[in-house]
């Protein structure tokens, strides 16, 4: 297949493209570079341009046949979607909303969605299924969610059929040291605690120490990108074998704390990693932790790198050797 990767050169989805590689696919990188990297496409064809840009949407598919497509551009800080709540309905919803339609005017009927936990909001039931309710506490959820809910619709007015994938925390580099995490600003835990180890922050906050968790600090579902990456390939092969509409969560199933992480990274890097109790962040809920059954029942999906040590470890090649990112 001709698979067309939107969003291909940002943290994801270069390890996508990067997967996509080895297989018998073509792949065609649709991507603004506004927060990805060219240097992270490590092959394939590529287009720079804008999901706004239906004109251009429309001539890439044509020029290059596309059959299939993985959609990940998107804008994805939960804090800023509550400030600026017009760029993600925008970005997320009304520019994606192009990508539907071209794919439809072009008779392409599968898409790969790139969604995720921030859907379901606060939840207390552990772990997380796919069928609890989603009440999304910021505006960067929502705006998945409704993207959720248009690709059914579209599903039952045009046949398209959408397999949407809710990551939980994505984190980790691949394993060959090529490709990582290179976010401005960097908001995530695993980067800001290496940044801290290799002397580029003065401080690293425990955004809240007394949560109802096991230490009082947010407990989280870590989840390799390379993982990640592999349910793509999975979901849009499904997909074209006459899979059904689907949705499903992408986690390990283990929660770890944000001391467990500081703890686990020293031992990484091989010193201890100061980090001081800050005030809690808004928005955070206590515990987010995937149950991933559905995915590896019906699609036979299996983590290669589910230990959070490996995780921290791919990572730290990364941010060790790229200090500087890209
Ligand atoms: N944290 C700190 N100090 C920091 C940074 C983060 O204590 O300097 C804490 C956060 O408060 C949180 C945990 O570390 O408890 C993980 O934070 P991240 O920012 O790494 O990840 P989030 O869980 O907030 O968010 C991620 C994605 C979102 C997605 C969400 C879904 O970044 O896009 O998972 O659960 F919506």
């Amino acid at each position: 297949m001709n698979i067309l990767v939107t969003g291909g050169a940002g943290y994801i989805g270069s390890h996508v493209v990067k997967e996509l590689l080895d297989t018998k696919h073509q792949v065609i990188t649709y991507d603004n570079l506004q927060k990805g990297h060219k240097e992270a496409v490590l092959g394939g064809k590529f287009v720079e341009g804008d999901l706004a840009d239906k004109e251009l949407l429309t001539t890439t598919f044509k020029d290059y046949n596309i059959d299939a497509v993985i959609h990940l551009a998107a804008d994805s800080l939960v804090g800023e979607s509550m400030e600026e709540p017009a760029k993600y309905y925008q970005n997320n919803m009304v520019n994606g909303l192009n990508l539907l339609d071209v794919m439809v005017e072009n008779n392409v009927k599968n898409i790969v969605f790139s969604s995720t936990a921030a859907t379901y909001g606060d939840v207390d039931h552990i772990p997380i299924t796919e069928d609890l309710p989603k009440e999304p506490t910021s505006v960067y959820g929502r705006s998945k969610l409704f993207f959720e809910q248009i690709m059914q619709d579209y599903d039952q007015a045009y046949n398209l059929k959408y397999i949407s994938l809710r990551y939980f925390n994505a984190s980790g580099a691949d394993e060959s040291g090529q490709i990582g995490e290179d976010h401005n600003p960097e908001t995530h835990l695993i980067p800001i605690v290496l940044q801290k180890a290799l002397g580029q922050r003065d401080k690293l906050a425990i955004f809240g120490t007394d949560y109802p968790t096991r230490d009082g600090t947010c407990v989280r579902d870590y989840i390799h990108v390379t993982d990640l990456a592999q349910a793509h390939i999975l979901g849009i092969e499904a997909l074209a074998d006459g899979k059904e509409s689907s949705i499903y969560n992408l986690g390990n199933g283990d929660g770890y704390s944000v001391k467990e992480v500081i703890e686990t990274a020293s031992e990484v890097v091989g010193k201890e990693i100061e980090a001081i109790a800050g005030e809690r962040r808004a928005g955070d809920p206590a515990t987010l932790i995937a149950s991933s059954e559905k995915i590896k029942k019906e699609l036979g999906w299996k983590p290669q790198y589910g230990d959070l040590k490996t995780i921290i470890a791919t990572a730290w090649q990364w941010h060790k050797n790229h200090p500087q990112g890209f």
